[in-house]
């Protein structure tokens, strides 16, 4: 394995506020970033901001300030955002930068020197909105396809990058390294793309037009901006051209992490750029799925429900990262819901991990004077659970470097189980009874060994957690990562100490994000996430990318669904929207439930229907009743209908 390791995010549009969409890429490569320095690799990571372009010189008009003032204003934000995260990029690229800018005049001038870019006078009908050129059939009603926007013909000289005749080169780069486009899908929708013929690349726009980009050297006239200007960052910023070793040592980059939307930007323009420059592409670009927000599109309408503060505010920056990764496969789509954030956090964090930790240490305080035992004799369980903690090593290792975090962290998951079980069986509570001395030493140091190796497996996607867990267990500092699984990683005879619970248990969710939910579900309704997502900034056009999220089975088997029957229904008396029912779900009294159904169901119409209820949800307080389930409907944005079921079916039968 190589000593260096380069690692980059898009870089982000100023004029956007940082979201959750560039927050998820960001933690990303911050994991990978930080999983690199634990197995002892020089890992750089770089992002920044793309500040060229209409967009931002209109919103700078618009504000009274030139351009670049309104960029410096606009690049803070990120910063920002990126500290509470626990973000520990290397380097920071903002395309204004003089050292960017360059490197994007040096390319431009080699290119044109070499007969690469070429000018051409260029027709076509133009939308201002969409900064896009598009011919006669593009167009819908004659306007933009999409913004909607009126288009004007204009006839231009532009310059133009010679990409055409890098089709060939493209195709075998892929077809040979199949690594390269991750994942298959995505490589698949590449290598179809480019079987129709691929044409020149429009990388200026006269001054005239717009200006706020960057000059061509060889030409005063005219500006370039947008993917050219952009995609150049991953270069200029460790010093192409600047005889600077950074270049030397990072360059080819590792991993390119882009969202689905823009990787033929970067599989087509940026690869024949780089061929162009006879540079070596990166041996790995990602395109990773979106986010919808509560089945939601992420909108204004969504408000403030995924605002990256407010996710830290409420839940702490640990815990978003964790869910981040966890939640969705990296490449897939998946949605965001603060119910799903509760549940996960609490089973495998509070539960699962906080609980191991808490038990095991707080034994060991209680029984063995609060300093980590020897380890005596080892019996079979004893070597079985090494070996399975060593299988996980691996198994999270190699998940990592395919970029699965959802699988890694499943992996450590299951390592956190298996301590668990190991505690119950193993029964330390009876051998202190009986006074088996020896026997408890074993146990507790060897379930104090798997939530060390539990913290330095967490540590890339939760570095507060596990450097606190690592401290409760008498680790200082980093962690000896040399053979992570051995059971003798800790120092007999040093000091732990339980402490608070790692996690503290989420009963209800924070009142924030209550109430930022319930603004949300009084704002009216965007679109349904299912539709296509609209395409980005783009020449090419990109087909639809959605892919249905998968779930694992496990998480599937997490929900507990019952046959429930409505006894009574009434309406809420502080909520229009809500019903309050009393359901019989083979329990010994009815349970209460609060549903949103009033706007579809009149109380009446519902009682003594035969409904399928969630019954493992946490309870949750909906204007001041607290809800115990939930009741199965059909419908995105406006509910269709209850997923009824026969009469013969009695309450609380199991659905499976
Ligand atoms: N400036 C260009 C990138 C140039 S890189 C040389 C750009 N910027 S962006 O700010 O619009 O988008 C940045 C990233 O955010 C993209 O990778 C995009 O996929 C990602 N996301 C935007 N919305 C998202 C979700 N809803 N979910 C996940 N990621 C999303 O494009």
């Amino acid at each position: 394995m190589s000593d260096s390791f380069y690692i980059t995010t898009p870089i982000y549009y100023v004029n956007d506020a940082p979201h959750l969409g560039h927050a998820y890429t960001t933690v990303a490569a911050d994991v990978v970033t930080r999983y690199r320095r634990l197995m002892g690799q020089d890992a750089f990571f770089l992002t920044g901001v793309d500040e060229h372009g209409q967009k931002v010189m209109r919103a700078a008009a618009a504000r009274d300030m030139t351009p670049q003032a309104h960029c410096d204003d606009l690049a803070e934000p990120y910063k920002a955002l990126w500290e509470r995260l626990d973000i520990r990029y290397d380097d920071f690229i903002r395309t204004t930068e003089p050292r960017h800018q360059q490197v994007v005049q040096q390319i431009l001038q080699r290119l044109y020197d070499e007969g690469q870019i070429y000018k051409q006078s260029y027709e076509g009908w133009y939308s201002t909105s969409a900064e896009k050129f598009w011919t006669e059939k593009d167009l819908v009603d004659g306007k933009c396809p999409d913004s909607g926007q009126p288009v004007e013909w204009i006839s231009e000289e532009n310059y133009f990058f010679k990409m055409s005749q890098y089709q060939q080169q493209l195709i075998d780069t892929i077809e040979q390294n199949p690594g390269f486009l991750r994942p298959e899908s995505r490589r698949n929708e590449v290598l179809g793309y480019l079987k129709k013929e691929l044409g020149d690349l429009c990388i200026s726009r006269p001054k005239a037009r717009m200006n706020w980009g960057i000059e061509l050297p060889f030409d005063a006239d005219y500006v370039t901006y947008v993917w050219f200007d952009a995609l150049a960052n991953y270069i200029s910023a460790i010093g192409y051209t600047a005889d600077d070793e950074r270049f030397d040592r990072y360059w080819p980059a590792n991993v390119h992490l882009v969202g689905k939307d823009i990787l033929t930007t970067h599989s087509v323009y940026w690869s024949t750029m780089l061929f162009a420059l006879g540079l070596p592409v990166a041996d790995c670009l990602y395109a990773h799925g979106w986010w919808t927000v509560e089945g939601q599109k992420m909108s204004k309408s969504i408000g403030n429900v995924v605002n990256p503060h407010l996710l830290i505010d409420a839940y702490g920056s640990d815990a978003v990262r964790y869910f981040l990764m966890r939640e969705i496969a990296f490449g897939a789509d998946g949605d965001f819901s603060h119910r799903a954030f509760q549940l996960r956090y609490n089973a495998e964090l509070v539960n699962d991990l906080g609980n191991l930790a808490h038990r095991s240490l707080s034994m060991t305080e209680r029984w063995l004077g609060a300093v980590v035992p020897g380890r005596p004799q080892p019996t079979s369980s004893d070597v079985a659970l090494e070996a399975m903690a060593r299988e996980v090593c691996q198994q999270f290792a190699d998940a990592m470097d395919a970029l699965q975090f959802k699988a890694a962290y499943g992996a450590l998951n299951e390592l956190v189980n298996a301590g668990n079980k190991y505690v119950d069986t193993e029964a330390p509570w009876a051998l202190n009874r009986e006074g088996r001395r020896e026997r408890l030493e074993t146990v507790l140091r060897n379930s104090l060994e798997i939530c060390r190796i539990c913290a330095v497996l967490l540590s890339p996607v939760c570095p507060i957690k596990a450097a606190e867990l690592l401290s409760k267990l008498g680790i200082d500092g980093t962690p000896d990562t040399e053979k992570i699984w051995r059971f003798d990683g800790l120092e007999t005879g040093h000091a732990v100490a339980s402490g608070d619970p790692l996690f503290p248990r989420m009963k209800e969710l924070p009142e924030v994000i209550q109430q930022a939910l319930e603004a949300m579900e009084a704002a009216p309704k965007a679109a349904p996430a299912k539709k296509k997502q609209k395409k980005k900034e783009s020449v090419v056009s990109e087909e639809s990318t959605e892919v249905t999220p998968l779930i694992e089975y496990d998480d599937f088997a997490k929900v507990a669904l019952r046959a429930g029957h409505i006894k009574t229904a009434e309406k809420h008396p502080k909520a229009d929207r809500l019903l309050v029912l009393s359901v019989d779900v083979g329990e010994p009294s009815p349970r209460t439930i609060v549903a949103g159904l009033a706007e579809v169901f009149a109380p009446e119409d519902l009682v003594d229907r035969r409904v399928v209820v969630v019954t493992n949800l946490a309870p949750r307080k909906l204007r001041g009743i607290e809800s115990h389930g939930m009741i199965l409907a059909a419908g995105g944005g406006q509910i269709e209908g209850l997923v009824d079921l026969p009469d013969t079916v009695s309450p609380g039968a199991v659905i499976r």
